[in-house]
């Protein structure tokens, strides 16, 4: 909350808040939240959350790319967290000048995104669940600065995988998994740049994540 100047009552909006860790953490400390979302399954988990805590946090079924403006200008900090980079640049600069408009003058527009990956090898890590193993399979092509995530289960005692999709943009509808543009601190500059923010990077509050920070101004 300091590093985005706020205190209790202010208002917050989130684009891609997931099942909104984050935000009802947030609404937690008494920051007021709209959360956006694409998975209908996330919104629900959010809102019945939400509900059976009574917290001030409402979440909206949405495409970001063309979410009509909450209130504009009535927001004291926007999150773009761990979403930059799953659509394409324009929709990114498109989606930041949304968020731009949310917020009041002097408002905090915050951008999280991952670490680039390192190498191009496939990469595969694996988390044990109750009833089976969560698998995290990324792939990073260099030359197209793309990195591809497929997320698997596999249930014990089964020696099948089960491919788990997450919906995202219609672009990449024929692949599983999700696919994501690895931007250089230079390129999500630039894209806060095209969307009239101007972006600094910040000491990130998330392990392999690096944040940037603009202020609305006029
Ligand atoms: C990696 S998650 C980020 C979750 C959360 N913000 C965090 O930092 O932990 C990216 C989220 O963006 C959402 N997303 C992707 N495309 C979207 C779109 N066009 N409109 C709204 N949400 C979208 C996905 O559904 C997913 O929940």
């Amino acid at each position: 909350m300091p590093m985005l100047g706020l205190s209790r009552g202010d208002r917050v909006i989130s684009f891609g808040c997931a099942e909104g860790r984050l935000e009802l953490a947030l609404a937690r400390r008494g920051v007021s939240i709209i959360g956006v979302d694409i998975v209908r399954r996330y919104i629900d988990f959010a809102n019945d959350w939400a509900d059976r805590h009574r917290l001030p946090a409402r979440f909206v079924y949405e495409d970001m790319r063309t979410c009509r403006v909450p209130s504009p200008g009535g927001f004291d900090a926007a999150l773009y967290f761990e979403t930059l980079g799953l659509i394409p640049f324009d929709d990114d600069v498109r989606v930041l000048s949304t968020l731009r408009e949310t917020v009041k003058t002097g408002g905090a527009i915050a951008v999280d995104v991952a670490e680039p990956p390192t190498s191009e090898e496939t990469s595969r890590s694996s988390r044990e669940m109750p009833d089976g193993d969560l698998i995290l399979e990324s792939s990073f092509q260099a030359d197209r600065k793309l990195q591809h995530i497929d997320v698997k289960f596999h249930p014990k005692n089964s020696d099948d995988e089960i491919v788990l999709r997450e919906t995202q943009t219609d672009e990449w509808e024929d692949h599983t998994g999700i696919y994501r543009h690895v931007y250089s601190d230079d390129d999500v500059i630039a894209i806060g740049e095209r969307a009239g923010i101007v972006l600094r990077k910040v000491e990130s509050l998330r392990s392999g994540m690096r944040m940037f920070l603009g202020f609305k101004v006029g």
